[in-house]
């Protein structure tokens, strides 16, 4: 097969590229995710559409962020795409754009361009945690993507880690995904710019001068240059984050975690202090643990293996 595009619909925004059969991106494009089903199979087939113009393209692989069903063809239920439940994608996507569709849960689509391309490859047993607007996660067994009873294995975003926490989209309450993701890392950052803005200056600087002007790419900016604020909520993140990984290695005891997202591109300033809890947890409990690793891919992963899983 030729080329494949494959495209990464996350709860934000919308990343599409032309793929070859090794994994490189040849083309690229990004959109923001609309609020409506409607509105996002529309840009979706746009983005497409577009790539098509200038590339030979044989099929689409679409990495969703949701609960994806056993037909690998329906969105059962999306926590932060606009209204998708039970969102008949694939037949959708087809009809719109006239090429073979293949759809795959968002973080699953990560795993196997890690697998494939990254930061997985060799490992037969891994687990991938994605760190984005959402939690996404993904089991990879025996060098295959494990996809449970009913399709949607590898959702730790909703393991529910506080009990009677903060509401979450899904439904319930306390879950992973609302202390451990990037939309927890923007929380943490404007509660404690509101609290200390005095502090919060060179955060404050890159929004409107307001809390609420600030956005997750910020939170790393200012980071990276220092912020207090921004390192004490990326602390708080990595902290949530590696407990988390902790519970997981309880069941799966995987050989490594790829961490991948949005946010993991903000690489040691969210592994560092995830790294420490983790073990720390692990040393406490008589537990060696896993190696953690950052995405080779980035946040690129995605749109590479739901690319990959286009061509198979
Ligand atoms: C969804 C997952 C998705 C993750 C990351 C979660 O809220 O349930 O399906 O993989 O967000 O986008
Ligand atoms: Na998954
Ligand atoms: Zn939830």
């Amino acid at each position: 097969m030729g080329l494949t595009i494959g495209v990464d619909i996350g709860g934000t925004k919308i990343l599409a590229g032309v793929v070859d059969a090794d994994g490189v991106i040849l083309d690229r494009l990004k959109v923001a995710t609309p609020k409506d089903a409607d509105g996002t199979a529309q840009v979706i087939a746009e983005a497409v559409n577009t790539l098509r113009r200038n590339h030979v393209v044989e099929a689409v692989g679409l990495g969703a962020a949701g609960f994806i069903g056993a037909d690998r063809s329906t969105v059962l239920f999306s926590a932060n795409v606009g209204a998708w439940v039970g969102e008949p994608l694939r037949d959708r996507m087809e009809a719109l754009i006239g090429l073979p569709v293949v759809v795959e849960n968002d973080a699953n689509a990560a795993a196997w361009g890690e697998v494939r391309f990254g930061a997985a490859a060799g490992h037969t047993n891994v687990m991938c945690v994605t760190v984005g607007t959402g939690i996404g996660g993904a089991i990879v067994f025996g060098g295959e993507l494990y996809r449970g009873g009913g399709g949607i294995a590898g959702e730790p975003g909703h393991m529910r880690v506080v009990p009677d926490g903060l509401a979450c989209p899904c439904g319930n309450y306390g879950c992973w995904e609302q202390y451990a993701s990037g939309s927890a890392l923007t929380r943490y950052a404007r509660d404690r710019a509101a609290g200390l803005p005095e502090a919060a200056e060179k955060l404050l600087a890159l929004g409107d001068g307001t809390p609420a002007g600030i956005q997750g790419p910020h939170v790393t900016q200012a980071a990276l240059l220092g912020d207090p604020v921004s390192l004490a909520a990326f602390r708080e993140l990595g902290t949530w984050l590696g407990q988390g990984l902790a519970d997981l290695s309880a069941v799966l005891d995987p050989a490594a975690f790829v961490i991948g997202g949005g946010v993991s591109d903000a690489g040691d300033l969210l592994l560092v202090p995830a790294l420490e809890t983790y073990r720390g947890v692990l040393r406490r409990g008589h537990r060696l643990g896993a190696e953690v690793v950052v995405a080779t891919l980035g946040s690129d992963a995605g749109l590479v293996g739901a690319a990959d899983l286009a061509r198979h």
